[in-house]
């Protein structure tokens, strides 16, 4: 089983904060590869739900699904203080066993969310509960070197990174992400993350979802993968 991220109550609010800031982003490049959009989507570590806001008018239902209880409650507050999530409900679910049927969604998305899990367990789901002819846009991130990232490093990148937010959003704002960066469960959690080099991600993802393009953008591995035929029947 992947392991959640536990979330510390007073950082929470910095940790909507930065999913707001970069939801629009993210549903923009996960938008790019669904032309024709589809009736049902599935946001598997859907976190504040951030994302599924972004996303919820392209779709008749968007199901967000994450492992932390922390996370579909944070997703509640962003409900009941957004009414683009009014009728897309979230549900607390291991992306390795997700209590869905076989082919229930047209478009299954996922952002930063499967390094967190044994992706031969995850992936096999997302291609269970895809539809034939659905589409699955699959975003993590990746290093040069695999392995655990560098705490110094993050700091670096937390303190370099205020500026732009304050740009994109107001000192505020700003101030409150980075604390939630800087903060000891966001460093506890930096320190247990591993991620794939961007070959062995490929080669991963290729395995369970043969026929997956895959493109790099900013750190990140892009896999967008069309489901067609009985791959897993
Ligand atoms: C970096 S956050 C990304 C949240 C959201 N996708 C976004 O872009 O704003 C990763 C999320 O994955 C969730 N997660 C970790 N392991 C999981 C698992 N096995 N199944 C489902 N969600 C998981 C965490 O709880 C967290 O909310």
């Amino acid at each position: 089983m992947g392991r959640a991220i536990s979330y510390f109550p007073a950082r929470r609010r910095g940790l909507m904060r930065w999913e707001s800031l970069k939801a629009p982003a993210t549903a923009e490049l996960i938008r790019r590869h669904l032309p024709g959009g589809g009736a049902t989507a599935l946001d598997v570590g859907c976190g504040s739900s951030a994302v599924a806001a972004e996303l919820a008018d392209d779709f008749a239902l968007v199901v967000g699904t994450d492992l932390a209880a922390a996370a579909i409650e944070l997703s509640g507050r962003r409900r009941r203080a957004d009414g683009r999530l009014d009728g897309h409900p979230t549900v607390l679910a291991d992306a390795e066993r997700l209590p869905f049927a076989d082919a229930a969604f047209d478009v299954v998305y996922s952002y930063g969310t499967l390094h967190h899990t044994r992706l031969a367990a995850s992936l096999t789901e997302v291609s269970r509960v895809l539809a034939d002819g659905g589409v699955a846009v699959l975003v993590d991130f990746c290093r040069e070197s695999p392995g655990r990232r560098s705490v110094p490093r993050h700091i670096v990148d937390a303190l370099t990174a205020l500026p732009g937010y304050a740009r994109r959003s107001d000192l505020r704002t700003a101030v409150s992400i980075t604390l939630h960066r800087l903060g000891p469960t966001w460093l506890r959690h930096v320190r247990r993350d591993r991620f794939l080099s961007e070959r062995e991600f490929t080669e991963q993802y290729e395995r369970a979802l043969p026929g997956a393009v895959f493109y790099t953008s900013r750190g990140r591995v892009v896999a967008v993968w069309k489901k067609v035929g009985n791959v897993h029947r």
